[in-house]
């Protein structure tokens, strides 16, 4: 099989592997679309602290099954499947108290293990999740992305009445978008970015407003117009946003961060205690993938809004490349594993 190896940072190549065999309780899934993460590109360019070389990156794909591991009773050969790149122990803190995505030996395909951009992935059958028939392949390849929106929203109980504020229109902007929008009915959700090309983009995926604040100072412009946010969710994860989110908050508001920044971020206590904010954080997802194929089959979100670019497995530099370089059009890509 041909897998996609990045063996040291900004070294990436199409290797030939064997095909491997699944192991007790796991499943062999053959390949047939995945999607591509900022997390790829990052591991690729050597800017993830999480991963070690060789590795075979890839966290969101999808496939059908094509062998099975002894004590396998639950899947079967031909089932098609999306695979959740969350492998976690089910015995420590974290995992008891239902937050499997924080293991204390937390495993990521993709990052941590060879992940599925790869003809074959074999992966624990607990991870594979079978698609109903009525998804179809490229919608099932965008669950993963969704299960981090999943996530965010899981933690705030969205309300229709809360004005929402989504910092950042990139992938994990619009997912958090469009479950806010198509699962939580929120009547008002602002999107600010300061690209108007993925501004325009948040539009056509149902921001009611959406705000450049490259070129408008956003406090301002909320303040004129009395506007206080209830719900906040940073997916732009720039570490001066929170101290901002913050300060624009409405009194009981809730503000959900995604980033992974290194750099300190300052605050003043009074302005999260004065109107008793509750800030969350979400990292991955917590068993989330039966949750979004639920809304896929209501029809609730539309993944192929964001779904901007294909390319077949081969041209994956290319594709890395566009991704990382035309923010302006690009937000889904996905590479097609095809013989
Ligand atoms: P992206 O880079 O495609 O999108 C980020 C967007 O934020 C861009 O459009 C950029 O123009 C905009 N932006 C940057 N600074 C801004 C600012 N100060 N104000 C307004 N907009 C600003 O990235 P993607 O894939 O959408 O991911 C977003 C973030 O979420 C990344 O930082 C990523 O590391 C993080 N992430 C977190 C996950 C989690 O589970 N916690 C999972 C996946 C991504
Ligand atoms: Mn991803
Ligand atoms: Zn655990």
């Amino acid at each position: 099989m041909k897998s996609i190896v990045i063996q040291q940072p900004n070294e990436l190549v199409i290797e030939e592997r064997e095909i491997p065999a699944p192991g007790a309780g796991e499943v062999r899934v053959r390949i047939t679309l995945a999607g591509i993460c900022g997390s790829d590109s990052h591991i690729y360019r050597g800017h993830n602290p999480f991963a070690k070389y060789p590795r075979v990156i890839g966290h969101e794909f999808f496939g059908v099954i094509d062998a099975v591991g002894d004590g396998v009773t639950d899947k079967s050969l031909g089932q098609r499947v999306c695979v959740d790149p969350v492998i976690s122990c089910g015995r420590c803190y974290p995992c008891s108290v239902g937050k499997p995505n924080v293991c204390t030996s937390l495993v990521v395909l993709g990052v941590h293990r060879d992940g599925g951009f790869s003809e074959y992935a074999v992966v624990p059958a607990g991870n594979a999740w079978v698609v109903p028939a009525s998804i179809p392949d490229e919608h099932a390849v965008m669950v993963e992305p969704f299960t981090i929106a999943a996530n965010v929203t899981g933690q705030v109980n969205p309300r229709e009445d809360d004005i929402a504020l989504i910092y950042g229109a990139g992938p994990m902007g619009l997912t958090t978008l469009q479950a806010l929008k198509g699962v939580y009915r929120v009547k008002q959700v602002i999107v600010v970015d300061r690209i108007d090309e993925r501004l325009a983009l948040a539009e056509r995926n149902g921001a009611d407003w959406v705000i450049n604040n490259g070129e408008q100072p956003l406090a301002g412009l909320l303040e004129a117009r009395g506007i206080k946010p209830t719900l906040i969710v940073d997916a732009a994860c720039h570490p001066a946003i929170l101290s901002e989110a913050i300060a624009i908050a409405s009194p009981a508001g809730r503000i959900v961060l995604m980033g992974f920044s290194t750099e300190p971020s300052s605050l003043v206590q009074q302005g999260i205690t004065g109107k008793e904010l509750s800030i969350y954080s979400s990292r991955l997802n917590a068993r989330k993938f039966p949750v979004v194929i639920d809304w896929m089959e209501k029809k609730l979100i539309h993944p192929q809004r964001l779904i901007t670019h294909h390319f077949e497995y081969q041209q994956v530099r290319e594709a890395i490349e566009v991704f990382e370089k035309d923010q302006k059009r690009c937000c889904k890509v996905l590479l097609t594993f095809t013989e």
